[in-house]
Protein backbone atom coordinates (compact mmCIF):
# COMPACT_ATOMS: atom_id res chain seq x y z
CA UNK A 1 0.00 0.00 0.00
CA UNK A 2 2.77 2.23 0.87
CA UNK A 3 4.53 1.48 -2.60
CA UNK A 4 1.60 1.69 -4.35
CA UNK A 5 0.82 5.50 -2.48
CA UNK A 6 4.61 6.19 -3.42
CA UNK A 7 4.55 5.59 -6.89
CA UNK A 8 1.05 7.25 -7.63
CA UNK A 9 3.04 10.60 -6.12
CA UNK A 10 5.90 9.72 -8.12
CA UNK A 11 3.96 9.81 -10.91
CA UNK A 12 1.61 13.21 -10.05
CA UNK A 13 4.86 14.95 -9.71
CA UNK A 14 6.20 14.32 -12.83
CA UNK A 15 3.08 15.42 -14.57
CA UNK A 16 2.97 18.64 -12.80
CA UNK A 17 6.97 18.87 -13.81
CA UNK A 18 5.83 18.33 -17.34
CA UNK A 19 2.85 21.18 -16.74
CA UNK A 20 5.53 23.93 -15.51
CA UNK A 21 7.76 22.69 -18.20
CA UNK A 22 4.74 23.18 -20.94
CA UNK A 23 3.87 26.47 -19.10
CA UNK A 24 7.44 27.97 -18.84
CA UNK A 25 7.79 27.73 -22.64
CA UNK A 26 6.80 30.45 -24.24
CA UNK A 27 6.33 30.88 -27.73
CA UNK A 28 8.27 34.13 -29.06
CA UNK A 29 5.77 36.52 -30.85
CA UNK A 30 6.61 39.51 -32.80
CA UNK A 31 5.05 42.74 -32.63
CA UNK A 32 4.95 46.25 -34.95
CA UNK A 33 7.70 48.37 -34.33
CA UNK A 34 7.47 52.18 -33.39
CA UNK A 35 8.19 54.46 -35.98
CA UNK A 36 11.00 57.27 -35.29
CA UNK A 37 8.78 60.25 -36.87
CA UNK A 38 5.64 61.42 -36.98
CA UNK A 39 2.82 59.53 -39.58
CA UNK A 40 3.17 63.32 -41.24
CA UNK A 41 6.52 64.51 -40.73
CA UNK A 42 7.50 62.84 -44.45
CA UNK A 43 4.85 64.77 -46.55
CA UNK A 44 4.52 66.11 -48.70
CA UNK A 45 6.57 63.46 -50.55
CA UNK A 46 4.10 60.77 -48.55
CA UNK A 47 0.85 61.87 -46.76
CA UNK A 48 0.47 60.97 -43.00
CA UNK A 49 -2.84 59.32 -43.67
CA UNK A 50 -0.94 56.63 -46.15
CA UNK A 51 1.70 56.66 -43.28
CA UNK A 52 -1.01 55.65 -40.56
CA UNK A 53 -2.73 53.09 -42.27
CA UNK A 54 0.62 51.71 -43.81
CA UNK A 55 2.02 50.77 -40.58
CA UNK A 56 -0.94 51.06 -38.03
CA UNK A 57 -3.73 48.64 -40.38
CA UNK A 58 -0.90 47.04 -42.79
CA UNK A 59 2.08 46.48 -41.21
CA UNK A 60 0.14 45.43 -37.97
CA UNK A 61 -2.06 42.63 -40.21
CA UNK A 62 0.96 41.27 -41.33
CA UNK A 63 2.61 40.69 -37.43
CA UNK A 64 -0.74 39.72 -36.38
CA UNK A 65 -0.56 36.81 -39.12
CA UNK A 66 2.57 35.64 -38.73
CA UNK A 67 2.25 34.94 -34.54
CA UNK A 68 -0.57 33.07 -35.52
CA UNK A 69 0.56 31.10 -37.91
CA UNK A 70 3.99 31.03 -36.00
CA UNK A 71 1.42 29.75 -33.28
CA UNK A 72 -0.18 26.91 -35.55
CA UNK A 73 3.01 25.66 -36.34
CA UNK A 74 4.09 25.20 -32.64
CA UNK A 75 1.18 23.20 -32.33
CA UNK A 76 1.49 21.31 -35.55
CA UNK A 77 4.89 20.35 -34.51
CA UNK A 78 4.00 19.24 -31.10
CA UNK A 79 1.41 16.43 -32.73
CA UNK A 80 3.69 15.55 -35.37
CA UNK A 81 1.00 17.07 -37.87
CA UNK A 82 3.42 17.08 -40.88
CA UNK A 83 0.54 18.24 -43.40
CA UNK A 84 0.15 21.09 -41.54
CA UNK A 85 3.38 22.02 -40.89
CA UNK A 86 4.03 22.24 -44.40
CA UNK A 87 0.84 23.73 -45.47
CA UNK A 88 1.55 26.44 -42.59
CA UNK A 89 4.78 27.82 -44.88
CA UNK A 90 3.40 29.90 -46.91
CA UNK A 91 1.51 32.06 -44.93
CA UNK A 92 4.88 32.15 -42.39
CA UNK A 93 6.40 33.67 -45.61
CA UNK A 94 4.38 35.86 -46.79
CA UNK A 95 3.51 37.21 -43.30
CA UNK A 96 6.90 36.94 -42.06
CA UNK A 97 8.46 38.74 -44.74
CA UNK A 98 5.86 41.73 -44.72
CA UNK A 99 7.27 42.01 -41.40
CA UNK A 100 10.79 41.60 -41.83
CA UNK A 101 10.28 44.18 -45.16
CA UNK A 102 8.23 46.87 -43.93
CA UNK A 103 10.31 46.95 -40.62
CA UNK A 104 13.60 47.75 -43.11
CA UNK A 105 10.68 50.28 -44.77
CA UNK A 106 10.32 52.49 -41.75
CA UNK A 107 13.76 53.01 -40.98
CA UNK A 108 14.90 53.76 -45.06
CA UNK A 109 12.90 56.88 -44.43
CA UNK A 110 13.26 59.70 -42.52
CA UNK A 111 11.74 63.54 -42.40
CA UNK A 112 14.03 66.02 -43.86
CA UNK A 113 14.80 67.43 -40.78
CA UNK A 114 16.45 64.51 -39.51
CA UNK A 115 18.37 63.90 -42.71
CA UNK A 116 15.50 62.46 -45.19
CA UNK A 117 16.65 62.78 -49.27
CA UNK A 118 20.53 63.83 -48.01
CA UNK A 119 22.61 61.37 -50.58
CA UNK A 120 24.87 58.89 -49.03
CA UNK A 121 28.32 59.97 -48.26
CA UNK A 122 31.18 57.70 -46.88
CA UNK A 123 31.79 54.19 -48.04
CA UNK A 124 28.51 53.51 -49.57
CA UNK A 125 28.78 56.59 -51.23
CA UNK A 126 31.95 55.87 -53.29
CA UNK A 127 30.57 52.48 -53.93
CA UNK A 128 27.67 53.76 -55.12
CA UNK A 129 29.91 55.72 -57.76
CA UNK A 130 31.92 52.58 -58.17
CA UNK A 131 29.36 50.23 -59.48
CA UNK A 132 26.85 52.45 -61.27
CA UNK A 133 28.50 55.62 -61.99
CA UNK A 134 26.55 57.89 -60.27
CA UNK A 135 23.80 58.33 -57.65
CA UNK A 136 21.30 59.84 -60.24
CA UNK A 137 21.96 56.15 -62.15
CA UNK A 138 21.28 54.28 -59.40
CA UNK A 139 18.04 56.19 -58.81
CA UNK A 140 16.76 56.06 -62.49
CA UNK A 141 17.45 51.80 -62.10
CA UNK A 142 15.29 51.51 -59.21
CA UNK A 143 12.87 53.43 -60.22
CA UNK A 144 12.32 51.46 -63.60
CA UNK A 145 12.18 48.16 -62.26
CA UNK A 146 9.93 49.49 -59.38
CA UNK A 147 8.18 50.89 -62.25
CA UNK A 148 8.07 47.68 -64.39
CA UNK A 149 7.48 45.36 -61.18
CA UNK A 150 4.08 43.62 -62.31
CA UNK A 151 2.07 43.54 -59.18
CA UNK A 152 2.73 43.81 -55.84
CA UNK A 153 6.42 43.81 -54.47
CA UNK A 154 9.55 45.88 -53.85
CA UNK A 155 12.59 46.65 -55.59
CA UNK A 156 15.83 46.85 -53.37
CA UNK A 157 19.34 47.70 -53.21
CA UNK A 158 21.13 45.31 -51.66
CA UNK A 159 24.77 44.02 -50.87
CA UNK A 160 26.67 40.68 -51.72
CA UNK A 161 28.11 40.08 -48.70
CA UNK A 162 30.40 37.97 -50.28
CA UNK A 163 31.55 39.61 -53.41
CA UNK A 164 30.61 42.98 -52.02
CA UNK A 165 29.30 44.37 -55.12
CA UNK A 166 25.99 46.42 -54.88
CA UNK A 167 22.64 44.78 -56.47
CA UNK A 168 19.31 45.78 -57.47
CA UNK A 169 16.45 43.35 -57.42
CA UNK A 170 12.93 43.20 -57.24
CA UNK A 171 10.59 40.48 -55.23
CA UNK A 172 7.54 39.72 -55.50
CA UNK A 173 4.90 39.99 -53.02
CA UNK A 174 5.84 39.66 -49.74
CA UNK A 175 9.20 38.08 -49.97
CA UNK A 176 12.51 39.56 -48.75
CA UNK A 177 15.55 40.02 -50.56
CA UNK A 178 17.19 36.96 -49.12
CA UNK A 179 14.97 35.09 -51.40
CA UNK A 180 17.23 36.38 -54.66
CA UNK A 181 20.56 34.94 -52.77
CA UNK A 182 21.20 33.93 -49.10
CA UNK A 183 24.47 36.19 -49.30
CA UNK A 184 22.45 39.44 -50.00
CA UNK A 185 21.87 42.19 -47.52
CA UNK A 186 18.77 45.00 -48.47
CA UNK A 187 20.07 48.36 -47.88
CA UNK A 188 17.01 50.05 -49.33
CA UNK A 189 13.90 48.70 -50.03
CA UNK A 190 11.02 50.49 -51.80
CA UNK A 191 7.53 49.06 -51.23
CA UNK A 192 5.79 49.38 -54.59
CA UNK A 193 2.28 47.82 -53.11
CA UNK A 194 -0.26 49.87 -53.95
CA UNK A 195 -1.15 50.27 -50.36
CA UNK A 196 1.78 52.18 -50.08
CA UNK A 197 0.88 55.11 -52.07
CA UNK A 198 -2.56 54.96 -53.73
CA UNK A 199 -4.30 57.58 -52.01
CA UNK A 200 -2.07 60.03 -52.96
CA UNK A 201 -0.74 59.01 -56.23
CA UNK A 202 -3.72 57.11 -57.60
CA UNK A 203 -1.89 54.47 -60.30
CA UNK A 204 1.00 56.76 -61.35
CA UNK A 205 3.39 54.81 -59.66
CA UNK A 206 6.25 56.36 -61.20
CA UNK A 207 5.47 60.36 -59.22
CA UNK A 208 5.70 58.07 -56.32
CA UNK A 209 8.98 56.56 -56.90
CA UNK A 210 10.22 59.77 -58.48
CA UNK A 211 8.83 61.31 -54.68
CA UNK A 212 9.88 59.28 -52.26
CA UNK A 213 14.26 59.57 -52.53
CA UNK A 214 13.13 62.98 -50.82
CA UNK A 215 12.95 61.28 -47.51
CA UNK A 216 15.49 58.41 -48.43
CA UNK A 217 17.19 58.01 -45.35
CA UNK A 218 21.03 57.22 -46.27
CA UNK A 219 22.23 56.83 -43.65
CA UNK A 220 20.63 54.19 -42.56
CA UNK A 221 22.28 51.87 -45.43
CA UNK A 222 25.21 53.87 -45.02
CA UNK A 223 25.23 52.02 -41.58
CA UNK A 224 24.12 48.64 -42.66
CA UNK A 225 26.31 48.74 -45.84
CA UNK A 226 29.97 49.42 -43.14
CA UNK A 227 28.84 46.43 -41.15
CA UNK A 228 28.22 44.18 -44.05
CA UNK A 229 31.69 45.52 -45.73
CA UNK A 230 33.92 47.04 -43.09
CA UNK A 231 36.68 48.82 -44.96
CA UNK A 232 39.66 47.66 -44.21
FE1 LIG B 1 3.47 47.91 -47.50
Amino acid sequence: MALRTLAAKKTLTTARQGLALIQSRSLQTFSLPDLSYDYGALEPAISGEIMQLHHQKHHQTYVTNYDKALEQLDGAMSKGDAPTVVKLQSAIKFNGGGHINHSIFWKNLAPVYQGGGEPPKGNLGWRIDEDFGSLETLVQKMNAEGAALQGSGWVWLGVDKESKKLVIETTANQDPLMTKGPNLVPLLGIDVWEHAYYLQYKNVRPDYLKNVWKVMHWKYAGEVYDKECPQL
